[in-house]
C-alpha cells in the first residue's frame, strides 16, 4: 500500500502471535459497484476455501488464500490508497485519542482515505468487540459496516509494524534533516543551574533532559561532561536544540517524540537505566512568541497551539467540535476559569454562524463575555486551559511520573520543573506517595511499609527562583523545582 502520510503510529512491544490487520474506511470512500464485485469474487473465493478445506486440498487452500488476498488488494487497499491524502486526518482525532489507550492495537495509520490498524488480541475480547469500541468512539464518522479484517502471521505483522515504525519517524524527523534553517530561539532558561546541579551530572553520566526545548539546561549537563538524551515533541526545538549543541557532537541524543512514551522511545534506542531525568514542564518562549503557532491571545495566528504540529487535535477542533459542557469542563479544569460555562456558552452559539479560526477570533469573544480586569487579559484563562487540553500535558506529565522512576539507576536523580498548580499538584503528590517509607491509616493500629517506597526526596520544599532571576526574568515567578533520588 502506498506511504501517503497519515498519522503513525508503532508501539515497542513486537507481536508473538497471530495478529488481526483491519482496514476501516468511510461510507462514500468506494463505490458501490466496486464493493459489490469485491464482495461476490470474495463469496466465490471463500466457497472454494470451504470445499478445499473439507478435502483437506492444502495446495489449493494455498493458492486460493493468496488470490483473496490479491483480490483485497484490487478492489479494496489500492483504490483506498489512491484516495489517501497526505493530510492530517483532523476529523479522525476521536479515533487518534482512543487508540493509545487500546493496548491490543499495536500500530495504526490514519490518513484522510482509510484507517489502518494491527491488533493482537490477547484476553477474552474478540475482533468485532474492539472495532464496535472504536466505532463507538467516532460516532460522528460514518464507518463502512464490514471492514477488511485479515488475519496475518506475527512475522508479518512484526514487518508492517517496522514500516509504520519508519513513517512515524519520518513524520517526526523529517522536517529536522530537511535543510531547513533553525530559527533564532530564544528561551531564557529557568531555575537552569538549581536543576542541574541537583542532577549531579559528570563525566560518564548518562542524563535525560525529556523537555529540551533550546538546549538551555542540555548545554549545562554537557558541560559538566555528562552525555543527554533530549526529548522534544517540537521539531522547532529539536533543530535549534541541535544547532546550539553541535560542538558536543555525540555527547548529545536528539529524540522526536513526546516525554510520555520516554521508556520506550529510549529502550528502542538501547537505553534501558540512566542517571537522571529532567522534565522542564510546559510551553517554550518561542512558542508563545510565534504568531503562527497559535498560542498568543495577543497575535493574530490560526487557532492551533499543537506542540508537536503533526498531532491531530488543535484548539480549533476543540472550540469547533466539542459540546459546551465538554469546553467548560476543559476551562474551569484546566483554566480554573470561573465564567467558563458563559464563555463556553458563546462559544457554542458563535461557531455555528462563524466557526473559529484565529487566535484573535476567540480572544475577542472571550473578551466580549468578560470584561477586562486589572492587568490579565480575559483570555489569559481559557487560552491556558485550551493549550493544556490540545497537547494532553497532565496526561503526559502523568505518565512521566509514573514511569519515570524504572528509567534510574540507584542513586540517579528526577528532577521536574513545574510553571503551574495543576501541574506542580502532581508532582508533589507523586513524590510523597513514592518518598513515604510508611504510611498509615485511621483503622490500623500501626503504619505499614509503603510497598511504593522507592526514591528520598533531595529538597524538603520546592526550590523556587531567586530575586535576580526573578529580576532578569519574570517568566520564572511561577517556577518550582521538585527533586527526589532513587533508593
Ligand atoms: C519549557 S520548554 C524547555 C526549555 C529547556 N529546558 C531550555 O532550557 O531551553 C519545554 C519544552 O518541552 C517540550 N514539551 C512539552 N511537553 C512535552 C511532551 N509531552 N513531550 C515532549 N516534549 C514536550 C516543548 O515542546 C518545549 O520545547
Amino acid at each position: 500500500m502506498s506511504r501517503a502520510l497519515a498519522y503513525t503510529h508503532a508501539r515497542a512491544s513486537a507481536p508473538a502471535s497471530t495478529c488481526y490487520r483491519v482496514l476501516m474506511w468511510e461510507v462514500g470512500s468506494l463505490s458501490e459497484t466496486q464493493l459489490n464485485e469485491w464482495k461476490a469474487a470474495r463469496t466465490e473465493l471463500l466457497g472454494q476455501m470451504r470445499d478445499a478445506g473439507t478435502k483437506g486440498a492444502r495446495g489449493t487452500l494455498a493458492r486460493l488464500s493468496s488470490e483473496l488476498r490479491e483480490l483485497s488488494a484490487r478492489y479494496i487497499e489500492e483504490p483506498l490508497a489512491a484516495r489517501s491524502t497526505a493530510d492530517t486526518p483532523q476529523h479522525l482525532a476521536p479515533l487518534a485519542m482512543a487508540l493509545p489507550a487500546e493496548e491490543s492495537v499495536l500500530g495504526w495509520q490514519l490518513t484522510t482515505g482509510y484507517t489502518e490498524l494491527l491488533a493482537e488480541l490477547r484476553g477474552e475480547e474478540g475482533i468485532d468487540e474492539l472495532l464496535k469500541r472504536l466505532k463507538e468512539a467516532t460516532p460522528e464518522l460514518d464507518w463502512y459496516p464490514t471492514p477488511l479484517v485479515e488475519a496475518v502471521s506475527a512475522a508479518e505483522a512484526t514487518e508492517r509494524l517496522e514500516q509504520l515504525r519508519r513513517d512515524t519517524e519520518e513524520a517526526d524527523t523529517g522536517d529536522d534533516d530537511d535543510g531547513n534553517e533553525a530559527l533564532p530561539f530564544h528561551h531564557v532558561t529557568v531555575l537552569a543551574h538549581e536543576a542541574v546541579d541537583a542532577l549531579l551530572p559528570a563525566e560518564g553520566k548518562v542524563i535525560v533532559d525529556a523537555t529540551l526545548g533550546g538546549g538551555g539546561h542540555s548545554e549545562l549537563i554537557l558541560q559538566a561532561g555528562a552525555s543527554v538524551w533530549g526529548i522534544d515533541q517540537d521539531p522547532a526545538a529539536r533543530r535549534a536544540a541541535r544547532k546550539r549543541l553541535a560542538v558536543y557532537g555525540d555527547r548529545l541524543q536528539v529524540v522526536a517524540g513526546n516525554f510520555r512514551n520516554a521508556v520506550e522511545l529510549l529502550r528502542e534506542r538501547g537505553v534501558e537505566q540512566v542517571d537522571g531525568l529532567l522534565a522542564d514542564i510546559g510551553i517554550s518562549s518561542p512558542q508563545v512568541d510565534c504568531a503562527e503557532r497559535g498560542f498568543s491571545f495577543l497575535a493574530e495566528g490560526p487557532l492551533d497551539m499543537r506542540m508537536n504540529p503533526s498531532a491531530p487535535l488543535s484548539a480549533a477542533d476543540i472550540v469547533n467540535t466539542f459540546s459546551e459542557a465538554e469546553i467548560a469542563d476543559i476551562l474551569w479544569q484546566y483554566g480554573e476559569e470561573r465564567a467558563s460555562r458563559a464563555i463556553a456558552r458563546r462559544i457554542v452559539q458563535e461557531r455555528t454562524r462563524n466557526p473559529f479560526s484565529t487566535t484573535t477570533q476567540l480572544a475577542e469573544l472571550i473578551s466580549s463575555v468578560l470584561p477586562r480586569k486589572g492587568r490579565q487579559h480575559p483570555a489569559t484563562r481559557s487560552f491556558q486551559a485550551l493549550r493544556i487540553a490540545v497537547n494532553d500535558e497532565l496526561g503526559a506529565l502523568e505518565a512521566l511520573l509514573e514511569s519515570g522512576l524504572s528509567l534510574l539507576k540507584s542513586g540517579g536523580r528526577f528532577a521536574v520543573i513545574t510553571f503551574h498548580s495543576l501541574e506542580d499538584r502532581a508532582v508533589k503528590r507523586y513524590f510523597d506517595r513514592v518518598t513515604r517509607p510508611e504510611i498509615d491509616r485511621p483503622e490500623w493500629p500501626a503504619p505499614r511499609p509503603n510497598p511504593e517506597y522507592a526514591a528520598r526526596p533531595v529538597f524538603r520544599k520546592p526550590i523556587i527562583a531567586g530575586e535576580a532571576e526573578l529580576k532578569a526574568n519574570p517568566r520564572a515567578r511561577s517556577a518550582k523545582l521538585r527533586v527526589i533520588e532513587k533508593l
